[in-house]
């Protein structure tokens, strides 16, 4: 197995929080990971409001140090609105290739009080693996509550923090 260059190692991190809508739209269904959960949540978002993708591609564009994905996909843009998180991803990916970077492995920590994340866990690991072309070995997926302490606690929304390593191709 090859190494790859220890000094083209680049590592980045996202963070991202949306509130949750006061009732469930069946237009706007909780996707989360690209996964599109059977709960009755919606999350207030000028996208499809998939918060684990936003800060993955957050993490994808700070390890290329290209900014975030406010710069790219501007919420006052009104051609944006209702958009794929994976598209965002992708073009975060497409910015971090430009420069020689692919990811290596990531490890994603959301938190939330509601819904559960795990029993959705491995389907969002797997539709991790097909945006990014990781194996499921270099993604990670873990969930916390904040034990119902503040905003998280009263579930008003939810966070994700994202950490990426990426790299050069070996
Ligand atoms: O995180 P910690 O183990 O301290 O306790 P917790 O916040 O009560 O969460 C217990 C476990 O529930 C976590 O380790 C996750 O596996 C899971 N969990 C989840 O699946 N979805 C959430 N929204 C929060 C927690
Ligand atoms: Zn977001």
């Amino acid at each position: 197995m090859s190494l790859p260059d220890l000094n083209k190692l680049r590592i980045g991190h996202g963070y991202d929080v949306h509130r949750f809508a006061d009732r469930f739209d069946p237009a706007k269904p909780l996707i989360l990971a690209g996964v599109k959960l059977p709960v009755e949540m919606s999350l207030m978002a000028h996208s499809d409001g998939d918060l684990i993708l936003h800060a993955l591609a957050d993490a994808v564009l700070g390890a290329a140090a290209e900014g975030d994905i406010g710069r790219l996909f501007p919420d006052s843009d009104a051609s944006l609105a209702g958009i794929s998180s994976a598209i965002i991803l992708q073009t975060a990916l497409e910015k971090a290739a430009e420069k020689g970077l692919k990811p290596i492995n990531l490890d994603l920590t959301v938190v939330a009080q509601a819904p559960k994340i795990s029993p959705h866990a491995e389907a969002m690991r797997e539709s991790l693996a097909a945006l990014t072309g990781l194996t499921a070995a270099g993604i990670n997926l873990k969930a916390t509550t904040t034990e119902g302490m503040g905003w998280l606690g009263r579930q008003e929304g939810m966070a994700c923090h994202a950490v990426v390593l990426m790299g050069p191709d070996v």
